[in-house]
Parts: structure tokens; C-alpha cells; sequence
């Protein structure tokens, strides 16, 4: 494979952007994700894409400075319309985070497609990665869990309006808040709860990192309407894929009372999840502190880093 120097960061740590040192205090963060609809309304779903999509910079502890759009959309079959309010909602949340997006590429296609692709800056010795969390250090989670059960539930016209509504307000949020509050602190390690679950991602984590974790089920913050939608059968197809790979592969060692139920919603296949971060236990608190401070709605300790050669999560009710 090629070799650069320069470069920092790359997937071989299953980290959320790859960084290149331009100078010894400037690197820049690269990073690219879209996803399908998780809903049907067009400017909603451009924000929870864009939202997802600039999420990977803040997980490096960066500062985003620009994006370009990925776009795929069958145009024979759907009004542009609908296209240009998905870009309406991917320009709004960007925004937000204080970055235009300054170009991008559309291609026809089967059902639309929608992120981007996000440029970050950091100083070299600022890196916050996926690999370096420390036993002893507690883990932190920024948003609540639960929006691939519930986005299933909206397509199988199961989910209650109340509760839809909550999950695209948790999804379309930034992660800007949190990550910019973190930066205050001695984190030693973050990543963002996506598409392989809360502990697809944390075993991203551990096993780069080299550690273990213990997770405490009750500790674990969720969205209300959650329990009601496993019990119908909502758990979308991904989900039940990452808690099977992570099963089979002897990745997760369960205690006795931990339900079936409960396994499926911690590995349930997210969309613009929070943050997970590993911080030294003595500034737990204080970073809880600061986070709720700083407006984020929902923050928990939901465990910590452990010794465990293997790298295994250790789930407790
Ligand atoms: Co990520
Ligand atoms: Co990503
Ligand atoms: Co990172």
C-alpha cells in the first residue's frame, strides 16, 4: 500500500476521518458518508444526513471548514423538488455548524442518496482518536439510542408521533456542542454511534485502543416509545446484523440477565448518534458537568475501559 508520512490517522484504526500533517500545528480531516432516506419528509432528511456526515469531524475533535455534496437521485421517477429541498436541508444544518458547501456531484440512481463530503482542520498534537482509550477511564455517551427501531417503526407505520418526532430532532442535532466541550478536557479517545450500533463502534474502539469495556445496560440513555417498538418487532435488518457479527465473533460477553431485547437496542444501527468519550474517571464529572452546561440535551456515563487482552465488551444489566 502506499506510504505517506503525512498522513496521520487512516481506516486501519477504524477511526471516523482520516488526517494529513500539512505543517507541525495544521493537519486537515477528511471524511465522506451519505445515506438513504431514514424518513420521508426531504428537507428533514437532508439535515439528518448532513448532520451525519459532519459528524466524523467532530469525533476527531476538529473543526469542519467546508463540504461538498454526494447526491443520488432517480430523476426520472421523483420531482426535483424533492431534491432541491434535501439540499436545502443539508445547506441549512451546515450552517449551523458554520460551514458552506461550496460543490459536490449527482448521479441518476434507484432511490436518493444524500451526504457529504467534509473537510476539518486540527493541530497535529490535538488528534482525538478511536485508539487511544486507557483502562481506567470512563466512557461518556451524548445522545440517547434507539433511532434505527424507531425510523423502522415510522416505515412500518408503528411509531407514534411523538416519539418520530424526538428521534429526528436527536438525529438532525449536531455533534458540534459536544465535540467543542470536549476539547476542554484530557479525552484520551472518540468515536460517533452510527451504523454499527453503540457497541459496534465501541468495539471499534477497544480493539484499536487494545482495552475492554463495561457497559451497564441501565446506565445506557434511550429514546422513550424504544421497549414498545422491539416488543413489536421493529429492529431494522442492520441491527440485527451487528449484534450477530459481534456475537459470533466473541466479541461481547453477556451477563446472564441481559435480555434479548435490551442486546438489539444496544447494537441498533444508528443515524448521526452522539459521541462516545473516553475520558480519565477523575474528569468524568466534570465534563458531564460542562456538556449539560453547554446545552447538550442528554449526556451519561454509561460504563468504562477495563483490561481485557481480547478487547471484549462486558455487558452488565
Ligand atoms: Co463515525
Ligand atoms: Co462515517
Ligand atoms: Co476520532
Amino acid at each position: 500500500m502506499f506510504h505517506d508520512p503525512n498522513i496521520l490517522v487512516d481506516m486501519s484504526t477504524s477511526d471516523d476521518a482520516a488526517v494529513y500533517k500539512i505543517s507541525d500545528d495544521l493537519a486537515i480531516v477528511q471524511t465522506l458518508d451519505y445515506i438513504t432516506p431514514v424518513i420521508d419528509d426531504p428537507y428533514t432528511f437532508g439535515q439528518v444526513a448532513a448532520a451525519n456526515s459532519i459528524s466524523d469531524i467532530y469525533a476527531m475533535g476538529a473543526k469542519p471548514i467546508l463540504a461538498l455534496n454526494v447526491v443520488g437521485f432517480p430523476r426520472k421517477k421523483l420531482s426535483l423538488d424533492i431534491l432541491v429541498d434535501i439540499l436545502k436541508g443539508g445547506s441549512q444544518k451546515a450552517a449551523e455548524a458554520g460551514i458552506g458547501i461550496v460543490g459536490g456531484h449527482s448521479v441518476d440512481d434507484d432511490e436518493p442518496k444524500y451526504g457529504l463530503a467534509v473537510t476539518g482542520v486540527i493541530d497535529p498534537k490535538k488528534i482525538i482518536s478511536n485508539s487511544k482509550a486507557q483502562i481506567g477511564d470512563a466512557l461518556i455517551l451524548t445522545k440517547p439510542i434507539g433511532t434505527g427501531i424507531i425510523t423502522t417503526a415510522i416505515k412500518n407505520d408503528e411509531a407514534p408521533e411523538k416519539v418520530a418526532v424526538k428521534a429526528m430532532e436527536v438525529m438532525s442535532s449536531l455533534n458540534k456542542t459536544a465535540s467543542e466541550t470536549m476539547l476542554n478536557f484530557k479525552v484520551h479517545a472518540c468515536t460517533d454511534v452510527t451504523g454499527f450500533g453503540l457497541l459496534g463502534h465501541l468495539n471499534g474502539m477497544t480493539q484499536s485502543s487494545k482495552v475492554g469495556a463495561k457497559i451497564r445496560v441501565s446506565k445506557v440513555p434511550y429514546l422513550d416509545g424504544v421497549w414498545e417498538l422491539l416488543e413489536k418487532d421493529n429492529a431494522p435488518g442492520g441491527t440485527h446484523s451487528n449484534l450477530r457479527y459481534l456475537n459470533d465473533n466473541h466479541r461481547i460477553v453477556w451477563e446472564r440477565s441481559v435480555s434479548e431485547n435490551q442486546k438489539l437496542l444496544l447494537c441498533d444501527a444508528q443515524t448521526s448518534g452522539g459521541l462516545i468519550i473516553a475520558i480519565p474517571k477523575a474528569e468524568s464529572q466534570e465534563l458531564i458537568r460542562a456538556l449539560s452546561k453547554a446545552g447538550v440535551e442528554t449526556v451519561a456515563q454509561i460504563g468504562e475501559i477495563i483490561e481485557d487482552s481480547d478487547g471484549r465488551i462486558w455487558v452488565e444489566a
